[in-house]
């Protein structure tokens, strides 16, 4: 009999339609291994979409029901840029209209809004209040209870101060929200796992060519995001974006980039919460 609670993590599918074939077989056979490994919950940390389509949404929104995963006890997603940002649409646009950064924000924003709506169960436990971000999940498991903190990292496109759409924020309002009173009080006694989509670190090397690519995949208000962490005593963040699966520690805290289930769909993210609150955490690899 088991006494942990299970969770798997995958991210970045970048699913583009639905004539991948091998890669939509994949997805059957990770969410059917998950099923029969008895997993508890599944992590899903964005860029579920490669170009922004609705569509790709759909098809991983089939596979988790087909699945049985398609419950909000049963599994969280939040959106990557690639969910929000149609890159190409953007600087076409941008070259014809030339269209304000605020009105560009805002679409951005509502982009954000139309995902959690379309993933409306897995998001508001079946209740009235309307879906969005950032959004708390408290699970009672047997072995622990859970919580799942899920922000929006994703930064509108901006000419200069975004030009590949990779570069992420959490705005500070959803920082605000998450670190009230009342949502500490909610998440007292619980396992905090802190969601978004963009690293803590993006991991460089020292050359000159990394470094000015660096800048254009990290998330700007880390210190804040990092701070907001630790005030809600968060044990794990969990994210995707930079497409490589690692660990690292940054205040105290295990953040675990799930890589790319698309460049490696038979890898994900393993972690084990035990009944005192301890916790492992591994890479593996459905058997083929
Ligand atoms: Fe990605
Ligand atoms: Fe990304």
């Amino acid at each position: 009999m088991k006494h942990d609670v299970h969770i798997a993590h995958i991210s970045d599918l970048h699913i583009a339609g639905s004539g991948e074939g091998r890669q939509l077989q994949d997805l059957d056979r990770m969410l059917e291994y998950l099923n029969v490994s008895g997993y508890d919950h599944l992590v899903i940390s964005g860029d579920l979409s490669d170009r922004g389509r609705t569509e790709d949404w759909a098809i991983v929104k089939d596979k988790l029901v087909r699945h049985g995963w398609y419950h909000w006890e049963r599994t969280t997603v939040v959106a990557g840029n690639h969910d929000l940002i149609r890159l190409e649409e953007e600087m076409r646009f941008y070259n014809a209209m030339n269209p304000l950064q605020g009105l560009r924000e805002r679409a951005c924003r509502q982009r954000a809004e139309s995902f959690c709506r379309f993933f409306r169960e897995l998001v508001t436990a079946g209740d009235d209040t309307e879906p969005a971000f950032p959004f708390i999940k408290v699970m009672r498991f047997p072995a622990a209870t859970l919580s799942i903190v899920a922000c929006n990292s994703v930064h509108a496109w901006s000419p200069t101060d975004n030009p590949l759409g990779a570069r992420g924020v959490i705005d500070p309002s959803e920082l605000r929200a998450i670190a009230s009173p009342a949502v500490r009080k909610a998440l007292s006694g619980s396992f905090v796992i802190g969601l978004c989509h963009h690293a803590l670190k993006v991991y460089g090397t020292d050359r000159l060519l990394d470094q000015a690519f660096d800048w254009t995949m990290e998330l700007k208000n880390r210190d804040d995001f990092l701070q907001v962490m630790r005030e809600i005593d968060a044990r794990v963040v969990l994210h995707g974006h930079f497409h490589r699966f690692q660990t690292y520690t940054s205040g105290g805290i295990e953040f675990i980039n799930g890589g790319s289930f698309r460049y490696a769909s038979k890898r994900f993210s393993a972690l084990w919460i035990a009944e005192d609150g301890s916790f492992t955490q591994e890479f593996s690899d459905i058997p083929l």
